[in-house]
């Protein structure tokens, strides 16, 4: 059932992903969202909520009582083994807005952010237009993979650490995060974990929660968005461990921030407690999907987690994915986009039907270097 959709399904669904390829006369497979749709107890419990009651739901203001919490912190420690405290979640309507609000709260402009180069977009034009300064941690292709000198964190504020990496795909190892761990211990550095892709991680790799290696500087974020699919219901969760750092956060107006409606809680609580069967399936045909990939490509390093390929196709020039969107109508990601270590790459999303991901490597097949 879900590996079914074909392009004429597809071209239809009315969000950014299809609209933007279709007015470009391309099959999609850039922004991250997948085509699979969506997990059945999300859908129903999304029916079942609209055809109930929205008007204002019945957690705080403050959200202490929001029903997520308590998902989130059995989750967390059911798959991660890792139990944060109640009293640390605070929730978000996206992992962006979270991000922005702790950088505000605990940086100033001028402060060095450090971030893995290649970077997910949005988080490289957060540091630029809240007047922080980009310390890159460039990822550096080697035969094994990706690796990263943690080195230059020293010095800087924050760390924006996302784990798994997006573009990427790299799961970090419980060495490399214990070395940023005692680096950010060392030199007073805050760590924001970006987890979001963590559910999507593929064996034999194994997703290591960041939080219990440096519990007193680290702010997780994580959302079902990415993992399911809901991108569209603007939900996240963070776990807040340093105190200082709730501090200033519950200092602000508590609607300043917003909130996420009725539908983002209940999607997401669908997701978490009865979302498990459907993520199996998706994560079953994402590798298939990569295994058509390595086929395709065999020289590309595919990703550990995520449905996102980094692929380097220098032979193309700078910016092969606008030759690609020209000559073989499929719109892929920009490396440029992803700043420092992005010429010559563009990330592919493969998160779609076997008929489509059959397609787009038909066309790729048809690029061929000048
Ligand atoms: C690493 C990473 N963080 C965050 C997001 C987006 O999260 P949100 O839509 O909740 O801001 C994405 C989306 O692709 C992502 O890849």
């Amino acid at each position: 059932m879900l590996d079914e959709l074909d392009l004429s399904d597809l071209s239809a669904r009315p969000g950014l992903k299809w609209v933007q390829a279709g007015a470009a006369g391309a099959i999609p497979a850039w922004v991250a969202d997948m085509d699979f749709p969506i997990a059945d107890p999300v859908r129903e419990a999304l029916t079942a909520a609209a055809a109930g009651d929205l008007g204002y739901p019945a957690w705080d203001d403050d959200q202490h009582d929001n029903p997520l919490i308590d998902a989130y912190v059995k989750r967390t420690a059911d798959r991660y083994g890792h139990r944060p405290d109640p009293g640390h979640i605070r929730i978000f309507t996206e992992i962006i807005q979270a991000l922005q609000a702790i950088l505000h709260v605990t940086t100033a402009p001028g402060d060095a952010v450090a971030m893995h180069t290649p970077a997910y977009p949005p988080f490289l034009e957060t540091i630029e237009r809240m007047g922080r300064r980009l310390v890159p941690l460039p990822m550096v292709a080697s035969g094994s993979g990706w690796t990263f000198d943690p080195a230059p964190m020293a010095g800087c504020k924050a760390l924006i650490l996302v784990n798994p990496h997006n573009p990427t795909g790299r799961v970090f190892t419980h060495d490399e995060l214990s070395g940023i761990a005692a680096l950010a211990e060392r030199h007073d550095v805050l760590v924001i974990a970006d987890e979001i892709h963590a559910d999507l991680t593929h064996e034999p790799h194994r997703h290591i929660t960041f939080a219990p290696l440096a519990p007193e500087r680290t702010v997780t974020l994580t959302s079902a968005s990415k993992a399911f699919n809901l991108a569209g219901l603007r939900c996240a969760v963070a776990d807040v461990a340093p105190p200082r750092v709730r501090a200033v956060l519950d200092e602000l107006p508590p609607m300043l921030l917003g909130q996420p409606g009725t539908l983002g809680v209940v999607g997401t609580l669908a997701a978490w407690q009865h979302g498990e069967p459907w993520l199996a399936e998706v994560r079953r045909l994402l590798n298939r999907n990569r295994r058509l990939l390595a086929e395709a490509f065999p020289e590309a390093r595919l990703p550990e987690a995520t449905y996102l390929a980094w692929l380097d196709l220098h032979e193309l020039g700078d910016d092969p994915a606008a030759r690609i969107l020209t000559q073989a109508k499929v719109m892929l990601s920009p490396g440029l986009n992803f700043g420092p270590g992005g010429a010559g790459f563009a990330r592919l999303n493969f998160a779609t039907s076997r008929p489509v991901m059959e397609e787009i490597l038909r066309r790729l097949e048809t690029i061929r270097p000048d």
